[in-house]
């Protein structure tokens, strides 16, 4: 009874193993050093040994600004491989898992994405995550397709630890405000994805995208400005003073949507699964950093 994870020292990878160990489920996660995800042989070979009752996806090219000048690298990891690990889970009618973001809408609806809305990504990123859904859904029309967002955690990288550094060595920072998203605790997504996995595989498995995200919405200052009342209220040297900017004032290699809100109303109607309020979340997660 082991899920099979591909990833394994980033956030979700790492948060799996945590929590699929907390839980005394058997789970083995395979990153980069134990396998090349885009050698199907490999891929292949893994399945085999390890006979996982289901595979979850986590390893991915995540670095949304340098995406822009590693198309290639960017499409492998993100679409090429996924769509293989897919393919093999549906040869075996195993259940199968994939991640993918926020970042494939434009952010010109004003309100909450849900899944069925246009795809019309902005950046390389966001350009090869949409393919990864596609061809995973093309070879394995019974996996799950979960998007998620604004993804910490207290380890790896991610706003949360970016912040807790700069707020050491800084007295003013300047954050963007005006683009809204759902920041999502990784802990949350390794359990929504641990039961989904769970489910098995039946004709009557939900299957498709869905959306998960932490509960409520934040732009970037408001995270930020969330982060530092919890790190000052645990001792830890902030920033004095916050400052709203404009994303036109932070220009980024990629285009950033304004808005990437997820409606995740089908996940807990189809699936029983809930939300977390992001802002308690956050908590439970600064208590756990260590730097
Ligand atoms: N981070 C976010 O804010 C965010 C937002 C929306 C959606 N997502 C999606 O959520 C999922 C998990 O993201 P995350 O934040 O946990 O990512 P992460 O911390 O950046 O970790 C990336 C994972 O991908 C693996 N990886 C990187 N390069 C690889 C390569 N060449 N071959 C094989 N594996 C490789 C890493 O492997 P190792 O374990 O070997 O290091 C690691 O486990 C991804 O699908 C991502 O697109 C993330």
């Amino acid at each position: 009874m082991t899920v099979l994870v591909f990833g394994r020292n980033g956030q979700v990878a790492t948060a799996l193993q945590r929590q699929a160990a907390a839980s005394g489920q058997s789970l083995l996660a395979m990153g980069h050093g134990e396998i090349d995800v885009l050698d199907i042989q490999a891929l292949r070979e893994a399945v085999s040994r390890t006979r996982p009752t289901a595979v979850i996806n986590a390893a991915a090219y995540t670095a949304v600004d340098k995406a822009e000048t590693e198309r290639e690298a960017a499409f492998a990891l993100n679409a090429e491989a996924p769509g293989l690990m897919a393919g093999i889970c549906a040869e075996r009618g195993l259940p199968f898992v994939h991640l993918s973001t926020d970042y494939v809408f434009d952010g010109s609806k004003p309100a909450p994405y849900r899944e069925n809305d246009p795809l019309a990504p902005l950046g390389v990123y966001g350009a090869s995550k949409a393919e990864g859904e596609a061809r995973v859904l093309g070879a394995h029309p019974q996996a799950v397709v979960l998007r998620t967002a604004w993804v910490y955690f207290e380890q790896g990288q991610n706003f949360v630890r970016t912040m807790l550094r700069f707020g050491r060595e800084r007295d003013e920072m300047r954050i963007v405000s005006d683009q809204r998203g759902n920041p999502t605790y990784a802990v949350d997504i390794a359990d929504a994805c641990l039961t989904i996995a769970g489910r098995g595989l039946t004709p009557a498995s939900p299957s498709g995208v869905f959306h998960y995200a932490g509960q409520g919405a934040a732009s970037w200052f408001d995270f930020a400005s969330a982060i530092f009342e919890e790190a000052a209220s645990v001792g830890r040297r902030v920033p004095a003073k916050l400052v709203p900017i404009a994303t036109a004032d932070y220009p980024t290699p990629a285009k950033r949507p304004a808005n990437s809100q997820l409606d995740c109303a089908r996940l807990e109607r189809e699936l029983g699964i809930k939300t977390q309020a992001w802002r308690e979340r956050l908590q439970t997660c600064i208590a756990k950093v260590v730097d």
